[in-house]
């Protein structure tokens, strides 16, 4: 049995109101214990005994940031895409293709090496936990290599050969989507399946086919929906119990309230609409109507290349109309429900020590001081990390 006292903690967030004020269930001055990584209790003082000690004076204790939706098994660069947008070019979905061709290309080696990279810089802004897709594949053998690579990383892998229409398969979209559902499907091993439902991608008939294949194949369902143009895609959520529905940028008054109304979190992507300079306020409408709410980095080459979930709190603060408490709470929490995953994401009594220690006095530094790495150290399962572990 080893013991870990996280003492004399400044301001600390437990997201569990039995543990503090207001929904994020936030206290001071507070020792936290960690026995055999999990949360054994919250109390004032250090007890005897303890096998270490950090101490947490002026510093902020929050859980560790749970980021559901990435893109990390990828190789090469689009920062000729990201600069052309600066000058008024509009992002669409044709620029995964160009992911696709470097990512075919690219070793084994080369592909984990990225995924570790990318990931080491997420440990190190706060991350505990991460969800990775594939879907730079886009063939059997490439679909089924990157879902490989990430479940290195992470048991929260999901299935996106319904990315976009692959080149080889233009005048035949078809033909792709009975490769996904007769080939891929079987032979995948994710457990969470995933289609981008929009123009240029997949049609919602489409959608439908690929996650009733993926369902009945055991995934569960989660969907990138009215990311560039409104469908049905909040639609089919519900219809297929979706885990997720992320972006949901053009989504409409009656998706919020249907969304309200079920068990799928929707997830909004504060880089992606950063990064593809789309609309402002639009997560206010979510959180008004009391939908539950997530927001995660999104990271990949083209719409949204940061791995900072920080960063994601302060998009989502300046930019999408969240309180400072709603974007931390959606990007733990938020973040925990989007998995469906009760043993993370709060630091309630038993939960996995999966955490993260702020240099700075209280948790709303992180939307105060855009841009700066506040995390002083992380830890997953009661133990300070430096290089992402699973
Ligand atoms: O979530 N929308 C689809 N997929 C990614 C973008 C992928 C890309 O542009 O490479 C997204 O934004
Ligand atoms: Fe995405």
């Amino acid at each position: 049995m080893t013991s870990l006292a996280l003492a004399n903690i400044e301001t600390l967030v437990t997201n569990s109101a039995e543990l503090g004020e207001g929904f994020l269930g936030v206290a001071h001055n507070q020792t936290l214990i960690v026995q055999d990584g999990l949360i054994h209790s919250i109390q004032r003082e250090i007890p005897e005994g303890v096998d270490e000690v950090i101490d947490c004076s002026g510093k902020t204790v929050l859980p560790g940031f749970v980021d559901s939706h990435t893109h990390l098994i990828f190789a090469g660069d689009r920062s000729t895409e990201f600069a052309a947008r600066s000058r008024g070019e509009k992002y669409s979905a044709g620029g995964i293709r160009t992911t696709v061709a470097a990512t075919r290309g690219a070793s084994d080696d080369e592909l984990r090496k990225n995924a570790q990279f990318l990931l080491n810089e997420a440990l190190s802004h706060g991350t505990t936990t991460v969800e990775i897709k594939s879907g730079y594949g886009l063939t059997l053998e490439d679909e089924i290599r990157s879902l490989k690579i990430a479940q290195l990383f992470t048991d929260e892998t999901t299935l996106l050969a319904a990315h976009v229409i692959p080149q080889e398969f233009i005048d035949n979209p078809e033909d792709y989507v009975s490769l996904i559902v007769r080939e891929i499907i079987p032979a995948s091993t994710a457990k969470w399946i995933d289609v981008f439902c929009d123009n240029g991608a997949f049609s919602t008939e489409q959608t439908r086919t690929i996650l009733r294949a993926g369902k009945d194949s055991g995934m569960e369902a989660r969907i990138h929906a009215n990311q560039l143009s409104h469908t049905s895609s909040v639609k089919i959520a519900l219809e297929f119990d979706a885990a997720s529905a992320d972006h949901l940028s053009e989504s409409t008054d009656s998706d919020i309230e249907a969304l309200a109304a079920s068990n799928t979190v929707a997830t909004l992507l504060p880089g992606a609409e950063f990064s593809t300079q789309h609309q402002g306020k639009l997560g206010r409408r979510f959180l008004d109507a009391k939908v539950k709410v997530a927001i995660a980095t999104d990271c990949n080459p083209g719409s949204s290349f940061t791995t900072s979930m920080p960063f994601c709190i302060s998009a989502a603060v300046s930019l999408m109309g969240f309180s400072v408490e709603e974007a931390v709470y959606a990007a733990t929490a938020g973040g925990a429900k989007a998995l469906r995953r009760s043993d993370i994401g709060t630091l309630a009594i038993g939960n996995r020590a999966d955490l993260a220690i702020l240099n700075a006095p209280t948790y709303i530094h992180l939307a105060y001081r855009p841009g700066i790495n506040l995390v002083d150290s992380t830890l997953k399962s009661g133990r300070k990390v430096s290089t992402w572990l699973k």
